[in-house]
C-alpha cells in the first residue's frame, strides 16, 4: 500500500512511525511532515489546508490510503474530495467532522442518542448568554461553538469570570466567527480520560484510553495547552469502563450519526469525566489527540495499516487489534514561553542519546532542519519523548531518562507526567 499521512506534529511521526513498520506498505508520504518525520516517510511540501494539491499528489502518486492526523482538515471536507476523486481517506467527512467542529452539533447528538453529557444551551445573544449565567451561578463552563484551537473553552470558577468569557467569545470575536455562538454547560467534576475508537460509519473497535495533562505547569497548574503529556493504561479507567464506554457513548453516537445520513468513519475521541454519577460526555473529537495517540500506538501490538483500511471499507466488524502488556508515558517538550510566546530557533541536541534507551522513543512536533543538521526548535511543543515499560512506574522512568538526554536549554517540560497514575 502507498500511503499518505496528513499533518506536522508529534501525532504524525508517531503514525509514520507505526504506519512505517507494517508490512503492507510499500512506500510512505507524509504532507507537510517534519525532520524527524523524514527519517521515516518521504516529506512533500503541501499544507494540511491545501485539499486541492493533496488530492492531485494522491492521484499522481496512486496513493491507496490518506491518513489525516489535525482535524482541521477534516472540519474543512478533506474526506469529501479524497473521496469523490476515488482516493480512500481514513477521517470523517465534513458532515461528521462537526462532532468537532460544533459544539452545539456534538451535543445535539449526544442528546439525541442519550449519552450521559452535561447540561447545557447554546446562545447567539451575548447579552441572553449572560442573564442566563446570572440565572444559574459559577462554577460554570463557556464554550465557542466553532473551533478554536483547543482554547475556545473557559471553565469558569465565578460568574464574572463567566461573563468576561461571553464578552471576548461573541462580543470581542477573539475567536472569530467560532464565537457567533457559545455553549453554556454545566460544570462537571471529576477525573477526565480520552477515550479513542477506530470506527467505519457502523462498528467501533477499541484503540485504548489514555490521560492527557491539559495545562502547562506541575500539579496541573497555568494556562491550558494542546497537551504537556499523556500515559495509557489508565488505572482508575480499566477494561471493564473502556467497554462499558464504548457501549454507552461511542456506538450510540455512531448509530445516531448514520441515521442522519452521515456515517462516522475514523478515529472517534471521547473526552469523559469520570464522575460520581459515571462517566459523561465533555467533548467529541474526530482525530487521535496528540499525545496520546503517541502513547497509544506505543502500546499497540497489532499492525495498524490494515485496521485504518478497514475502517474505511466499512470491515471492522470482525476485526481485532491487541494491546501490549505494558505502559507507555509520552512528555512534551515546548519551547520556553510555550503557550503564550514561544521562543524559536534554539538548538536541540542529544535526540539520538534519547531515543538509545530501551523503550524510548522520540517523535518530532515541531522542529526545523538547521543547514548544518542539528535539529531547530520551530513551535511550541516541539518534541515527544515517549517510552514503554512493563509497568507505568518504569515507563515513567524511561520517558525521563529520554528527556534529561537532550540537551536543549531553551526547553522545558513537565516533570509530573503519568505520577497521577501510581
Ligand atoms: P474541550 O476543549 O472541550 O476539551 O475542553 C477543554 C477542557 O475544559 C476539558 O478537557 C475539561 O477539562 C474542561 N471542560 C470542558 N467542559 C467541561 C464541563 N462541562 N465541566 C467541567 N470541565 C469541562
Ligand atoms: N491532547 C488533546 C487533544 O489532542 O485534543
Amino acid at each position: 500500500m502507498k500511503v499518505l499521512v496528513v499533518g506536522s506534529g508529534g501525532r504524525e511521526h508517531a503514525l509514520c512511525w507505526a504506519i512505517a513498520a507494517s508490512p503492507l506498505l510499500t512506500e510512505l508520504f507524509c504532507a507537510p511532515g517534519n525532520p524527524g518525520i523524514a527519517s521515516v516517510a518521504r516529506c512533500v511540501a503541501i499544507g494540511v489546508l491545501d485539499s486541492a494539491a493533496l488530492v492531485a499528489f494522491a492521484q499522481t502518486n496512486a496513493i491507496d490510503l490518506v491518513v489525516p492526523g489535525p482535524e482541521a482538515p477534516l472540519v474543512a471536507g478533506l474526506t469529501d474530495a479524497m473521496e469523490a476523486a476515488g482516493i480512500a481517506c481514513c477521517g470523517p467527512t465534513k458532515a461528521a467532522a462537526q462532532l468537532e467542529g460544533s459544539k452545539t452539533f456534538a451535543k445535539d447528538v449526544a442528546d439525541a442518542a442519550g449519552i450521559p453529557t452535561a447540561l447545557w444551551e447554546r446562545f447567539e445573544d451575548s447579552e441572553a448568554a449572560r442573564a442566563f449565567v446570572r440565572r444559574r451561578g459559577a462554577p460554570i463552563v463557556v464554550k465557542a461553538d466553532g473551533l478554536a484551537a483547543g482554547k475556545g473553552v473557559v471553565v469558569a470558577a465565578t460568574e464574572d469570570e463567566a461573563i468576561a468569557a461571553i464578552g471576548a467569545m461573541m462580543d470581542s470575536r477573539v475567536f472569530g466567527e467560532s464565537g457567533a455562538a457559545v455553549v453554556i454547560e454545566e460544570c462537571l467534576t471529576g477525573r477526565e480520560v480520552s477515550l479513542f475508537a477506530l470506527c467505519d460509519g457502523t462498528d467501533a473497535l477499541l484503540l485504548g484510553s489514555a490521560r492527557d495533562h491539559k495545562r502547562v505547569g506541575d500539579g496541573d497548574t497555568g494556562p491550558n495547552t494542546g497537551g504537556m503529556g499523556a500515559y495509557s493504561p489508565v488505572p482508575d479507567f480499566p477494561p471493564a469502563l473502556e467497554d462499558a464506554c464504548l457501549d454507552a457513548i461511542i456506538r450510540p453516537a455512531l448509530k445516531e450519526m448514520a441515521h442522519r445520513g452521515m456515517p462516522f468513519r475514523g478515529v472517534l475521541f471521547a473526552g469523559l469525566m469520570l464522575t460520581g454519577e459515571g462517566a459523561k460526555l465533555i467533548e467529541f473529537n474526530v482525530r487521535f489527540g496528540d499525545p496520546e495517540c503517541q502513547v497509544l500506538l506505543l502500546g499497540m501490538k497489532s499492525d495498524l495499516l490494515p485496521a485504518l483500511q478497514a475502517a474505511c471499507d466499512g470491515e471492522l466488524r470482525d476485526f481485532d487489534l491487541r494491546r501490549n502488556e505494558s505502559a507507555a508515558v509520552a512528555v512534551t517538550m515546548a519551547a520556553r514561553g510555550y503557550p503564550e510566546a514561544p521562543e524559536r530557533g534554539s538548538v536541540i541536541r542529544g535526540l539520538a542519546d534519547a531515543a538509545a534507551i530501551e523503550g524510548v522513543s522520540v517523535f518530532h512536533a515541531a522542529t526545523n532542519a538547521g543547514s548544518d543538521g542539528t535539529v531547530l526548535a520551530a513551535g511550541g511543543r516541539v518534541l515527544t519523548i515517549c517510552a514503554i515499560a512493563p509497568d507505568l512506574g518504569r515507563a515513567r522512568d524511561r520517558a525521563y531518562a529520554g528527556v534529561d538526554a537532550i540537551v536543549w536549554p531553551e526547553g522545558f517540560c513537565r516533570r509530573d507526567i503519568g505520577a497521577g497514575g501510581l
